[in-house]
């Protein structure tokens, strides 16, 4: 990724086979007019559409598309590993759906593997096929991995139609662009170590005492701050195979299966942190009399005998050091004589972290699901902050929280 501060950028334009593909030459114009060194990868099918000299002529840089020209340069990842961001546009439906499994069958797959730079798409399609369950699908599954989008604009399509489907004007585009390239790098130099997803109790070799965390939330956080700019330690507790998958291989991860062993690597890894954020669903209790063999249904109903956990965000506060700022999650449901907020508040207090991202669960809200809700609590009990939406927006919320109060 390039480093530098000033605003000239790296820049991949990905262009698709559509015939928004001409407007997509205004887009290279207006980034290469801004000063940014702009890299153009076709598809084969785009080229139909515009050709080579065209994209070489407006970007300056050779254009292919394909990943064994330029072996030495190990250009199919190249590319990815050193742009600032990277645009698709226009994205047709063929695009997004390999986006979204991920296949890297031409340079433009490759390099959008390979990048750990914030990802634009500009979609452009018949309605239907933007309409479409796998589209949207599709388009759902790459929001949630941080995928930017821009549009599509409704309008007249080609042909006699109109609907949703238009590619966003390349002005538009353009501006996305920038207000990206400007958002994305307030937490450049800040250290930030995360936990996530659900610790594991045993009862024997083969059981333990767990909970519904997917890990989601706090992998959004690592990422989102990876992205803007953070130099990011994920401790991983019981993480989803599929959400551990797209956490990029920059991002440190360290593994943690019971709540000591979390308690551990977060001791070990807290001093070196400008900022702590503790998501991990962390058991209050661990078992006590854990069998060293698999319990056997003739050895008759175990008596597990629970013993109580140290509160490992409040040790991080007692232990931290100054100027360090510490953030914690809580999952709460209301009860007859308190809210959901005035638990939170409480519970602040009680592990006096400096934030703390409530938010209300029941058998339906909360775990295991692609969006969330939270209220966020700052140093005064007051509401600094409320979020709704993707684990993503959730973590961009709280991001925002932790960069007001550290001023
Ligand atoms: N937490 C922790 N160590 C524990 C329990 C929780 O660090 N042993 C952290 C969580 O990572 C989270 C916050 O504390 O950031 C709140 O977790 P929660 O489970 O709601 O807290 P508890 O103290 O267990 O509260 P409750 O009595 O409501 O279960």
């Amino acid at each position: 990724m390039n480093t530098s501060t000033g605003s000239k950028h790296r820049i991949v334009v990905g262009v698709t086979g559509g015939i928004a593909a001409y407007k997509a030459v205004q887009l290279v114009r207006l980034l290469v007019k801004d000063g940014h060194e702009v890299h153009v990868v076709p598809t084969e099918d785009a080229l139909r559409f515009v050709g080579a000299p065209t994209w070489e002529a407006i970007s300056r840089h050779p254009v292919t598309t394909s990943v064994h020209d330029d072996v030495a340069q190990v250009r199919h990842v190249a590319l990815g590993q050193q742009a600032d961001l990277v645009v698709v546009a226009p994205a047709t439906a063929n695009t997004l759906a390999k986006m979204a499994a991920g296949l890297s069958g031409d340079l433009l797959g490759t390099t959008l593997l390979a990048t750990a730079a914030p990802v634009l798409v500009a979609p452009a399609m018949h309605t239907e096929m933007w309409l479409h369950a796998a589209t949207q699908a599709n388009i759902a599954t790459l929001r949630a991995r941080g995928v930017h989008l821009i549009g599509p604009d409704s309008g007249q399509l080609t042909g006699q139609d109109s609907g949703p489907g238009r590619m966003s004007e390349p002005e538009a585009i353009h501006a996305e662009v920038g207000r990206l390239l400007a958002a994305r790098r307030d937490l450049a130099g800040v250290r930030i170590v995360v936990s996530a997803g659900g610790t594991r109790e045993p009862i024997d070799p083969v059981r333990f005492i767990g909970n519904r965390s997917s890990g989601r939330q706090g992998v959004a956080i690592a990422r989102a701050a990876a992205e803007r700019g953070a130099d990011v330690t994920l401790v991983a507790a019981h993480v989803d195979e599929g959400v551990l998958a797209e956490v990029p291989a920059h991002i440190r991860m360290a593994h943690a299966g019971t709540a000591a062993e979390l308690g551990a690597r977060m001791t070990e890894l807290a001093p070196e942190a400008d900022v702590v954020i503790m998501t991990a669903a962390v058991a209050d209790y661990r078992v006590a009399n854990a069998a060293e063999h698999k319990l056997a249904k003739e050895d008759g109903a175990p008596t597990i005998e629970l013993v109580e956990n140290a509160d490992i965000l409040a040790g991080l506060v007692a232990a931290r050091r100054p100027g360090q700022l510490i953030a914690g999650f809580a999952a709460e449901m209301p009860t007859e004589t308190e809210t959901v907020i005035e638990r939170g508040v409480r519970k602040r207090r009680r592990k006096g972290a400096d934030l703390l991202a409530v938010n209300e669960v029941g058998w339906q809200a909360g775990f295991e699901r692609p969006d969330n809700a939270v209220a966020i609590i700052g140093p005064d009990d007051s509401v600094v902050a409320e979020a709704r939406g993707s684990k993503r927006e959730v973590a961009d919320a709280l991001l925002d929280a932790v960069l007001r109060l550290r001023g």
